[in-house]
């Protein structure tokens, strides 16, 4: 095995950045708050938080384990671990889930690129929630310009891959996380103080659970596991480069928590905007695109400078939390093809760009000239982020804490959430119960409620 030429994070706090880096993206920012919007609001904030707690938090505890221990990519950890058993089909799903998310999750990074272009370039001035609304149906229905945007991101992610992880995401990370966060603040107080966001506060907060049924749970629990970055091995390749003095389970707290929070401040920038504006929060994809321009016009509009500005450093930054989830899914694609077929990691890194660049043309034209072409009455991108975030990863999950809770050696458990013995722990029984039966029974619950397996 080669893991000579892997990253290793320097400092403690590098470990925690970058696994943050990977969790809070585009799935924070762009599509909790539409499926929340979609889903109900409230009660599917709940559902979510619990998922989070009982499966996210012990899960990414688990990939922390079963990658640090193994010291290798997510397929070869399993084989290492659990020799000559299955258990690799779920290092290999996870691999190719990987695979399929990065394709479409580069559409929607390409349109954050637009919209820094859009903003930058005065696009935004004077206009008003209708003319956001043509802007984005304008621009995802063009059969060129997202294409060229996500593979402009691409080959920017390519490059960073290859170039080689180490100080790029630990660096980026340190510095984009903070700066991140606090932009997201000042526009969840300008968003707030836009006249008529009180409904959109009471759609966040207001659960009616008479609303509640399989669909919403499968798609509270597929987002848990999509923000978190979890089920596929990415948390597992991660932790593959954490040093062993890493505490993992104040880690894997500290990023739930971390990305919990930019989702619950994303939501409160979106429906409170949206409410005042009049734009429906059920309006899928497109909902961040549309909303959050009405944000800087309606706050900052009366000083076109600070609206532009704000702006573009907003989408800068979204762009740059979806680089670093891009590159984690590219990592774990790229790492398993470079250790498994010993290819070079120069050519393993460009037959997952090649093939993310097919896919993710094809995903991108779906929502415009392509968008007839239905499977199941979903297009190919809707098709691929169904199959990858409600199945691939939840089932990933499941397998994952099934192999924690019952297959792994619980000393090997022990001593890696432990330190050998030099952490103390007090909460140990608790994680091996969530793992050994909520989690599993909990997941299994949901597929069953929602897909009718019964
Ligand atoms: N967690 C990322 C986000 O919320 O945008 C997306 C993602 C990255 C999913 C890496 C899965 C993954 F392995």
């Amino acid at each position: 095995m080669t893991t000579n030429n892997r990253a290793n994070f320097g400092t403690k706090l590098g470990a925690i950045l970058a696994a943050a880096g990977s969790a809070v993206g585009l799935g924070n920012i762009w599509r909790f708050p539409y499926m929340a919007g979609e889903h109900g609001g409230a009660a599917f904030i709940l559902i979510y938080l619990g998922c989070v707690l009982l499966f996210g938090a012990p899960i990414m505890m688990a990939e922390f384990v079963i990658g640090r221990h193994s010291q290798s990519n997510t397929a070869r950890a399993y084989q290492k671990l659990a020799p000559g058993t299955q258990w690799r089909w779920v290092g290999r799903m996870g691999v190719l889930a990987g695979f399929l998310i990065l394709s479409y999750y580069s559409v929607v990074s390409g349109w954050t690129l637009e919209y820094i272009c859009a903003a930058g370039l005065g696009h935004f001035a004077d206009k008003g929630p209708a003319d956001f609304v043509n802007l984005y149906n304008n621009f995802v229905g063009n059969p060129w310009i997202p294409v060229l945007w996500a593979v402009a991101f691409l080959l920017i992610t390519h490059f960073i891959v290859v170039k080689g992880v180490e100080k790029g995401i630990e660096r980026s990370s340190k510095l984009m996380m903070p700066l991140l966060f606090l932009l997201l603040l000042v526009l969840a107080v300008c968003a707030l103080l836009l006249p008529g966001a009180g409904r959109g506060i009471e759609f966040l907060m207001k659960p009616d659970f008479s609303k509640v049924n399989g669909s919403v749970l499968l798609s509270a629990m597929g987002q848990a596991f999509f923000s978190l970055s979890l089920g596929m091995g990415c948390m597992c390749t991660y932790a593959s480069y954490f040093k062993p003095n890493t505490n993992l389970p104040k880690t894997a707290l500290s990023v739930s928590l971390i990305d919990t929070s930019v989702a619950i401040l994303a939501g409160l920038i979106i429906f409170p905007a949206a409410f005042a504006v009049g734009i429906q929060p059920d309006q899928g994809p497109g909902l961040l695109f549309v909303t959050l321009p009405n944000v800087f016009q309606q706050a900052f509009g009366h000083v076109p400078f600070i609206a532009s500005l704000l702006a573009v450093m907003f989408y800068i930054l979204l762009a740059l939390a979806a680089l670093t989830s891009t590159i984690s899914l590219h990592e774990v694609v790229t790492a398993y093809l470079h250790e498994e077929f010993r290819l070079s990691r120069g050519k393993a890194a460009r037959m997952v760009t090649g093939g993310c660049i097919v896919l993710g043309t094809l995903c991108s034209l779906s929502l415009g000239v392509g968008r007839d072409y239905t499977l199941a009455g979903m297009t190919l991108f809707d098709l691929f982020d169904f199959v990858t975030a409600k199945l691939m990863l939840p089932l990933g999950g499941l397998f994952i804490a099934l192999f924690a809770g019952w297959y792994l050696d619980k000393k090997l458990l022990r001593d890696e959430l432990t330190n050998h013995g030099a952490l103390r722990l007090p909460v140990y029984g608790l994680i091996l119960f969530l793992l050994k039966f909520v989690a599993p029974i909990g997941i299994a619950f949901v597929f069953i409620n929602e897909l009718k397996l019964l």
